[in-house]
């Protein structure tokens, strides 16, 4: 919820067999189909019935799939988990058939054999050990007149009788996935939640409020259906304050806040209820990062916990990061270490305006100055704070007015917004450029970096700080030097998500 809810991984199994049992075979025709659990026939049996063994339309069939294994009905509204109402007995088909010939025989049943992931195909048939049992799907196989021409010549040639036996699959609360139990137990025709975002053993979910009465069960099959989760937490306000941490409350586990991410092969360690985590901004991590070369110097203004400067001092790159959220600063330092690039990162504990006037500004006049003129590697300036970051780009004029400039190589901005226009590319551009009271045409180029909510869009733009900003009242002599090209722009504007930005 990949929140743009990470999409759930759950490509894991779907149902797995934990306890069978056989009940005494039987002849089948026909066959009177039974849930043991609910005395009325599904519905799906009556379909079957009127079709009388026709093959059902795919269409159908998925719908009437989903009723024989899902969770019992009589779970709707459960507000607190009790695994054993998802008990549950299907009736299948099943083929006797000696072991022996079973891999042989398995081929030529593809069709006919039951698919369910976690199901098993043969199993042992507990009345005859030299015999196992194929199980077949119920809706394709009724009787043994269901067989294909093809499958009842192979069964003739192997010997097989194509008698088939009903077999009582005993489903259990393991058997289901997470999306069916919830979608079982929460009101009927209402979004399910399926999704979380995963920091380290913390399931982070953002629920609806129709979702609320079942929080508790929620946070539980969360933990119960994802190995290594063990505390599930709900997102109880927007993330509008300073330090952009969320207010949550705890759904299920043990309350331990600290905690342990991998991104991008880096080690992170934080406190979540403390400080910045969103795993959605990996790739804009490594995006940001390829950016860089060796040697280059990075300003990260709005740091975190250091998923921008880790990875570029890793590349050699000089760094300067920056948080002022205390906590923040401290994780900083210590994933510096965790990382060992604690050498190669200043760290700072300041307002971003302050950091930028600060230790930004003083390493700029070195980097820019007289004796810079053959400084080879860039200056980045990255500044993820989108809510607010533009404003701070008020900082940048006459940043270093009255300073010799020797270097032609002016700083490059990654500046982050949010944008909620029909145009966010040029939304944002026309933002940056009333701060700056400058067009930036044709030298900025904007990267979609997610949909955050519907209509709410998070970008990145990149220029390069134009001399006659850094430079205000050395505008006449510095304006005849040629800003170097700063990007090639292969952008239209409708495209922007697509564009390659290429660093001059
Ligand atoms: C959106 S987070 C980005 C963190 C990190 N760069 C990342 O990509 O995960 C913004 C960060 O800016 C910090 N912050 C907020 N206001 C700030 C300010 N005025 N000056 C410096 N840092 C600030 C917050 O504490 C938070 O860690």
């Amino acid at each position: 919820m990949r929140i743009f809810w990470r999409p759930f991984g759950f490509l894991r199994r779907l149902f797995k067999v934990e306890s069978c049992s056989v009940t005494k075979s039987e002849s089948l025709i026909p066959l009177a189909w039974t849930s043991l659990k609910h005395s009325k026939a599904p519905d799906i049996f009556l379909l079957d019935q009127r079709k009388r063994f026709s093959t059902m339309p795919e269409i159908e069939r998925d719908q009437r799939d989903s009723e024989l294994f899902s969770p019992p009905s009589d779970v709707r509204g459960m507000t607190t988990l009790d695994r054993t109402a998802f008990n549950k007995t299907v009736t299948i088909p099943t083929l006797k058939v000696r072991k022996e010939i079973v891999n042989k025989l398995m081929r030529s049943l593809k069709r006919a054999a039951l698919q369910r992931p976690g199901i098993k195909r043969v199993i042992e048939d507990p009345e005859d050990e030299e015999s196992r049992l194929i199980m077949l799907d119920p809706y394709k196989i009724f009787t043994n007149d269901s067989f294909e021409e093809a499958e009842l010549s192979i069964l003739k040639q192997l010997n097989v009788s194509p008698q088939i036996s009903k077999y009582n699959l005993e489903l259990t609360y393991e058997n289901f996935k997470s999306e069916e139990i919830l979608r079982a137990v929460l009101p009927e025709g209402q979004d399910v939640t399926s999704g979380f975002s995963r920091v380290g053993h913390i399931a982070h979910l953002n629920l609806r409020d129709h979702q609320l009465p079942f929080k508790h069960l929620i946070g539980q099959v969360m933990i119960d259906k994802n190995p290594g989760i063990t505390l599930a937490v709900n997102k109880i306000n927007n993330i509008d304050n300073t330090y952009r941490n969320f207010q949550m409350e705890v759904l299920y586990g043990e309350e331990n806040m600290m905690t342990k991410v991998r991104e991008n092969n880096y080690t992170y360690e934080f406190d979540f209820s403390k400080v910045y985590w969103n795993p959605r901004l990996s790739t804009e991590h490594s995006r940001i990062t390829e950016l860089l070369k060796p040697g280059d110097v990075l300003f990260d203004v709005f740091a975190g916990v250091g998923p921008f400067a880790i990875p570029a001092a890793k590349k050699n790159c000089t760094v300067f990061a920056n948080d002022l959220n205390p906590e923040s600063y401290k994780w900083l330092l210590h994933n510096c270490k965790l990382n060992k690039v604690d050498n190669k990162v200043k760290v700072f504990n300041l307002d971003g305006k302050d950091f930028l006037q600060g230790p930004v500004r003083e390493e700029l006049m070195q980097q820019l100055g007289p004796l810079s003129k053959e400084r080879k590697h860039s200056v980045h300036i990255v500044m993820n704070l989108p809510a607010k970051a533009i404003e701070f780009l008020s900082v940048f004029k006459s940043l270093l007015d009255g300073q010799p400039r020797g270097s032609e190589l002016l700083p490059i901005v990654h500046c982050y917004s949010f944008s909620k226009d029909a145009n966010p590319a040029k939304d944002v551009q026309q933002q940056v450029e009333a701060v700056l009271g400058i067009s930036l045409d044709p030298c900025s180029s904007v990267h979609l970096v997610r949909n955050v909510a519907p209509n709410k869009e998070m970008l990145c733009i990149t220029f390069r700080i134009p001399a006659s900003i850094l430079y205000k009242n050395q505008a006449l002599d510095l304006e005849n030097q040629e800003d170097p090209p700063p990007f090639k722009r292969q952008r239209t504007d409708k495209a922007f998500s697509e564009e390659k930005t290429t660093i001059a």
